[in-house]
């Protein structure tokens, strides 16, 4: 089942499959010290609410919840764009743990994406949503366009999955920065996401000509290259980021 946001929910609770974000972010932190955490695009709060760390902050233009009700010590909520959040001069601090799920369209994912690394420290983790689209309408930047041609190619499909072209972020990240590590939780159950951290790696190699060719590139262009994704299943992307956590803390 898919909710409005295209985030896959389990339809019953799972202790052990972390299908939910909250439970893998909950579950990074069991080995990866998290004292702060940002959120870029909250919605209703769902994933926020549910992970509880000493510092938060919130970023969403359109809170859909009553943010008084939620807040607390340490506790941070900013009814803005990631714009207008990550270009004040009030608000930076660095994070340990980032969750970007804001607008899905690949330049401001992008944008997020890069102000994210100047919201964030050496030993930093940040989670991408959205990073494979369930279909080729999901995978469409406008939203209203995604659920029209579904709806004219599907008639009476339910699905309304939108997880737009934020895909091509990762593609960016692999042909781009040299310096961050990712690996994309793809397969098994739950929502497909990357989990990005600083490591160089040693295996870089561009693939594509330019940030253009990869803005172009289709739905199917991706599933041609998924392998760039880095596809690993959950516990293995678990074990990944345990192994950066060790070498960032033996190397402080
Ligand atoms: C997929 S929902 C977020 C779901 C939430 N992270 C969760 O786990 O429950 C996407 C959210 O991004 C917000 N959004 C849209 N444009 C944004 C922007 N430019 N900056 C930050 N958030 C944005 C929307 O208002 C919406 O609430």
């Amino acid at each position: 089942m898919l909710d409005r946001c295209g985030r896959h929910r389990p339809t019953a609770p799972s202790a052990t499959t972390h299908e939910n974000t909250a439970d893998r972010l909950l579950t990074i932190a069991d080995f990866h010290p998290v004292q702060s955490y940002l959120e870029v695009g909250v919605y209703a709060g769902g994933t926020f609410n549910a992970v509880n760390f000493p510092r938060k902050v919130a970023v969403d233009p359109n809170f859909m919840f009553d943010t008084r009700t939620a807040a607390g010590p340490g506790i941070d909520f900013h009814e803005l764009r990631s714009d207008e959040y990550f270009t004040s001069p009030d608000h930076h601090e660095r994070f340990d743990l980032i969750f970007l799920d804001g607008l899905h369209e690949f330049r401001q994912t992008l944008r997020d994406f890069i102000n994210a690394l100047d919201y964030s420290h050496a030993a930093s983790v940040i989670v991408l949503d959205d990073v494979l689209p369930n279909d080729v309408f999901s995978a469409l930047p406008d939203v209203s366009r995604a659920y029209r041609f579904r709806e004219l190619n599907r008639p009476g499909n339910p699905d309304r999955s939108w997880h737009g072209d934020v895909y091509k972020v990762v593609l960016a990240i692999h042909d781009l920065f040299p310096r961050i590590s990712y690996c994309t939780v793809n397969r098994g159950e739950g929502n497909p996401q990357t989990f990005c951290f600083r490591s160089p790696r040693r295996d870089f190699r561009p693939h594509f000509a330019s940030l253009e060719q990869i803005e172009r590139l289709s739905y199917f262009e991706l599933l041609d290259h998924l392998d760039l994704l880095n596809p690993v299943s959950e516990d293995e992307a678990f074990q990944i980021v345990r192994a950066f956590s060790e070498h960032s803390a033996s190397a402080r």
